[in-house]
C-alpha cells in the first residue's frame, strides 16, 4: 500500500468511527460461516440477558415467564452447542476469538458447561422474588450475610434469589470474554 493510500484508509476508518457508526457493526459486517453462526448465537444471548436486566432495572415489569424464556434461550446455546461452534483454529476475519481457546480447551469447555448449568439455575429461580430477598436481608442484618458462592449445583440455584443467579450468569459471560475474546470496543 502506498503511503497516500494508507493515509486515505486511515482517514476512512476514522471517518467511520467519528460518524458514530459502531465499530462492532463495521467489524462484523463481513462475518461468514461458523464465525457468523457463533456471533449470532452470542447476540441472541445478549438480547436475552438485556431483557432480564431491564426487568431488574425496572424498565419493564418483572415477569417470571419471560425470565424462563430468556434462560431457555441461553441454555439452548450453552454447553456443547456453544463449543461446537469453535472448531480448532477457526479464527477467520472478523472473529474476536483468541487462539488461547484451543490451548485451554478444557477450561473453555468448562465455562460453557457452567453457562448451561447457571442458565438452568436462572430458569429454576425465576419465581424467587420477594420472600427470599427478605430472608437474605434479615440474615445480613444479623451479621451473617448470605454467601451464594459457597452453594453449588442447580438445586441450590433453585432456592437462591433470582437476581443473585442472574449475577452469576453475567459473571460467567464476562469470565469467558475476559480470557477468550479480543477486547475491542468495551
Ligand atoms: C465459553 C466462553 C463464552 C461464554 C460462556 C460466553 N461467551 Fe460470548 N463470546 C465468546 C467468544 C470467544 C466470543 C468471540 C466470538 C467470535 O468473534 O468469533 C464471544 C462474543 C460475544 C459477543 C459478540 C458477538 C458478535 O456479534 O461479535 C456477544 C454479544 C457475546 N459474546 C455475548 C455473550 C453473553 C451475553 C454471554 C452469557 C450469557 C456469553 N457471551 C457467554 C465466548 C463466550
Amino acid at each position: 500500500m502506498s503511503k497516500q493510500m494508507k493515509k486515505l484508509a486511515t482517514l476512512f476508518f476514522l471517518g467511520a468511527v467519528c460518524s458514530g457508526q459502531p465499530l462492532s457493526a463495521l467489524a462484523h459486517g463481513g462475518a461468514t460461516g461458523i464465525v457468523k453462526e457463533r456471533m449470532d448465537a452470542m447476540e441472541d444471548m445478549k438480547g436475552a440477558m438485556k431483557t432480564v436486566s431491564d426487568m431488574f432495572k425496572g424498565k419493564i415489569p418483572y415477569e417470571a415467564v419471560q425470565v424462563r424464556v430468556a434462560a431457555e434461550t441461553i441454555n439452548m446455546h450453552a454447553g456443547e452447542n456453544l463449543t461446537k461452534l469453535f472448531p480448532k483454529g477457526s479464527l477467520h476475519h472478523p472473529t474476536e476469538a483468541k487462539a488461547e481457546i484451543w490451548q485451554e480447551w478444557d477450561r473453555f469447555q468448562h465455562l460453557s458447561k457452567e453457562l448451561e448449568r447457571i442458565s438452568q439455575g436462572l430458569y429454576d429461580a425465576a419465581d424467587n422474588v420477594g420472600s427470599e430477598n427478605e430472608e437474605e436481608t434479615s440474615a445480613s442484618m444479623m451479621g451473617m450475610a448470605a454467601e451464594p458462592e459457597v452453594q453449588e449445583g442447580a438445586e441450590s440455584f433453585a432456592t437462591m434469589p433470582v437476581e443473585a443467579v442472574f449475577e452469576r450468569l453475567s459473571d460467567n459471560c464476562s469470565a469467558c470474554h475476559t480470557d477468550y475474546r479480543v477486547e475491542k470496543d468495551k
